[in-house]
């Protein structure tokens, strides 16, 4: 089975040709330049950079994967056959996912070959079986899923491939948007999430701690809240420079800011860690995974690791390889290549910007 996957739900503009198990090509084109200076994601010019980009992603893809120009001749592709055509359908930016449907629904009527829509979130969870060039061990139900990204942080019961009950969602901020967000506040620049890690792992070889942040366990759901997380890391900055600090544009000095970083890292890793054990102690699971962009964070990994290797029941912790954690086509071709080893080939098309919310069933705590 082989597939072509194009990806583009927020920045990044990506493809992937998949065959079987291995990955022939997986393109992807940052847009992090372009939205640098305004610390966040602009939708408007992020859906006109995927117009632009997706054309040549869509060709280097295809070029990778041994095709040659013309890449479509009367119906087929210039090599081997292509069994679908697989795009995100959401959640994401609704102009940015209309690029991929309308280019994938294009490419797939080329081929004479089957359209397949998939859930965003779905790809993160299951990011965690690509490995290297290839799609590594499946996943072993049932288990517990974290995603953790830009847009979502969600922890959810998986029974099977397509089975997923949602357990919590956060309330506000997603992980990776606090990431982003406490970033600013520190003018430590865009993407927050590395540039963070970065100067937390700084303070921590340095010795420097800062004093803890609370932290928001909300043990009585399985829901998360990351914004009060993100006002904390403001107070403590107005009480540190001043009511004005952000306005002013004073910024804390980089040893002191990196000990912010770290406190705040440890926060976040914390909170993810503790409701991730609870649930798997609640429903007697002890496999895990762990996806996302905000899953690429090293202190979040070991912190993980750290908690399953003592848990009884052989708990294990499972991530996507770092470079899979954050957007790529990869994971949205695995999705289809595994709806199309189940037989399930139908099912919506359209886009969905807010999939999350109608996507799985949900459990009350
Ligand atoms: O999954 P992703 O690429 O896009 C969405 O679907 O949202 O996640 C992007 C998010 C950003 O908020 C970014 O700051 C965060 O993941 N991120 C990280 C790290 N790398 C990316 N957060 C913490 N540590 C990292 N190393
Ligand atoms: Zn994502």
């Amino acid at each position: 089975m082989r597939v072509l996957a194009l990806e583009t739900t927020c920045d990044e503009t990506s493809v992937c040709l998949l065959d079987g198990d291995r990955v022939l090509s997986n393109v992807v084109l940052s847009q992090i330049p372009l939205h640098r200076k305004y610390s966040g994601v602009v939708p408007e010019l992020a859906s006109r950079a995927h117009l632009e980009n997706i054309p040549a992603v869509l060709s280097a893809a295809l070029t990778r994967a041994g095709y040659r120009r013309p890449f479509f001749r009367s119906g087929r592709p210039a090599g081997p056959k292509i069994d679908a055509v697989v795009f995100s359908r959401g959640p994401g930016l609704p102009g940015a996912l209309l690029v991929s449907r309308v280019a994938a629904e294009t490419a797939a009527r080329l081929l004479g070959t089957r359209l397949i829509g998939v859930n965003h979130l779905e790809g993160h969870f299951l990011a965690c079986e690509l490995s290297g060039g290839g799609a590594a061990a499946p996943i072993r139900f049932p288990c517990i899923g974290l995603i953790v990204s830009g847009g979502h942080t969600e922890l959810w019961k998986a029974g099977g491939y397509g089975r997923y009950e949602v357990l919590g969602r956060t309330r506000d901020d997603a992980a990776g948007e606090a990431f982003d967000k406490v970033a600013k506040l520190l003018g430590l620049g865009y993407p927050g999430g590395p540039a963070v890690e970065k100067a937390a792992s700084r303070a921590e070889a340095a010795g420097d701690a800062a004093r803890a942040f609370p932290r928001p366990y909300m043990d009585d759901t399985w829901d998360f809240s990351f914004s009060g997380l993100k006002t904390a890391v403001a107070y403590r900055l107005r009480d540190l420079l001043g009511a004005g600090f952000y306005e002013e544009r004073l910024r804390l000095p980089a040893r002191e800011a990196g000990s912010v970083c770290l406190a705040f890292e440890e926060a976040v890793a914390d909170t993810l860690v503790r409701k991730t054990v609870r649930a798997c102690a609640a429903f007697g699971v002890h496999r895990v995974i762990v996806g996302g962009g905000v899953a690429a964070n090293l202190r979040l990994r070991k912190k993980f690791s750290e908690a399953f290797r003592g848990l009884p029941g052989g708990g294990a912790v499972r991530f996507a390889e770092r470079r899979y954690c954050t957007d790529n086509a990869a994971m949205i071709a695995l999705c289809g290549a595994r709806r199309l080893a189940r037989g399930a080939y139908g099912g919506p098309l359209d886009i969905a910007p807010d999939l999350s919310a109608a996507s799985w069933p949900r459990v009350r705590a």
